[in-house]
């Protein structure tokens, strides 16, 4: 059984209407400022709603940490967001000051990025960033810090003994760990997290992301969640978002990408991924590989890697179709749909 989460006062910071989206991000562009500007986000539009568990995937190098980053206002130089808004609980991120940044940090939405195991702080014990973080939001007896920090290292498999720990005495896993406590300390409306148990073996992983999937039902907080494991991605997800090349080629709930992917793309992944029920078949994957992203191909990125690529698709960039009643497409082959 996992630990309680430490309870907290109610008062969020901000409310946001039971209809409107805790997240909504629109036609968001962020490019790498150099002589070749690289747009590593691209025309990105997703909404995420209160308790909604989001997966993305898609290749290595194809934007998502970017993405993540974009929406966590943790963009850095060389990066910057060209155009388009990420507007959460009602506020535009982008316009926020660095001091209203910090009072929704941790409180409202928490961060764990995939270099989470280093972005601990080295000279402060675990116990330490843990005080740190909580006093900064609110008045908490040491008595009640303490407490509350022993609940959240329980709860994600850490002994307590590890409050008196530096993060180099932690192994890279642990490391991840603890910051997904750190992450869940709060319980923030949205927890935003990058390959967040990369450092850990594959069955420490599971268990430790299913402890995650079992708070947000329990608490019932939305997560962004990056993730190159499909199958684990097949079993968390309300919907998933695949990306390629920058953009959202295609969004929808989950059980439909998986059984009747639209897009030529998520028709691909999903075949370089062997299903373990389904019949053996032969994996077929993608022929080469993604564009570089200073150059894409014209108009649609995907088309030079596509088996069922037609005339229009080197010429016009793809609009987003509605397909069915939930699926999102970024590609020409449902124009006609339309
Ligand atoms: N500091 C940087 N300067 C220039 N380009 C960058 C920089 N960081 C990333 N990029 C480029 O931006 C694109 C997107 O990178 P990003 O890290 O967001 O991809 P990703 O989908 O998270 O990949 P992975 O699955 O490997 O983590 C890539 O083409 C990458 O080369
Ligand atoms: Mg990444």
């Amino acid at each position: 059984m996992a630990a309680p989460l430490p309870s907290l006062p109610e008062s969020a910071m901000w409310s946001v209407p039971a209809d409107e989206p805790l997240l909504e991000v629109s036609d968001l562009v962020v490019e790498y400022a150099s002589d070749e500007p690289v747009r590593a986000v691209d025309k990105v539009s997703l909404r995420v709603g209160r308790g909604e568990f989001v997966g993305i995937v898609g290749e290595s190098g194809c934007g998502k940490s970017t993405l993540l980053y974009a929406i966590s206002s943790l963009l850095t130089s060389p990066a910057r967001v060209v155009s388009g808004s990420v507007t959460f609980k009602g506020h535009q991120m982008t316009s926020l000051t660095e001091d209203e940044l910090r009072q929704i940090r941790w409180r409202d939405l928490s961060v764990v990025m995939q270099s989470a195991m280093n972005a601990l702080n080295p000279v402060l014990t675990i116990g330490a960033q843990l005080r740190d973080a909580m006093a900064a939001h609110e008045k908490v007896s040491p008595a009640r810090l303490r407490e509350r920090s022993e609940d959240v290292l329980r709860l994600v498999g850490i002994d307590p003994i590890h409050l008196r720990s530096y993060p180099h005495q932690l192994s890279g896993g642990m490391r991840q760990r603890a910051m997904i406590a750190m992450a869940l300390v709060f319980k923030p409306d949205l927890v935003i997290m990058d390959e967040p148990t990369s450092a850990l073996d594959v069955v420490a992983q599971r268990s430790l992301i299913l402890r995650v999937k079992q708070l947000q039902r329990e608490i019932g907080f939305a997560v962004l969640f990056v993730t190159h494991d499909m199958s684990l991605v097949s079993h968390l997800s309300d919907r998933l978002a695949i990306m390629y090349a920058g953009q959202i080629a295609e969004l929808g709930p989950t059980r439909e990408v998986f059984s009747n992917p639209r897009h030529p793309y998520s028709q691909g992944l999903l075949q370089a991924f062997p299903s373990i029920r389904g019949p053996r078949r032969p994996l077929t994957g993608i022929p080469g590989s993604p564009p570089d992203l200073r150059r894409p191909p014209t108009g649609c990125r995907f088309h030079p890697r596509c088996g069922q690529v037609m005339e229009v698709c080197s010429r016009d960039e793809p609009r987003v179709h509605q397909v069915g009643d939930t699926d999102l497409v970024r590609c020409h082959l449902y124009e006609a749909e339309a």
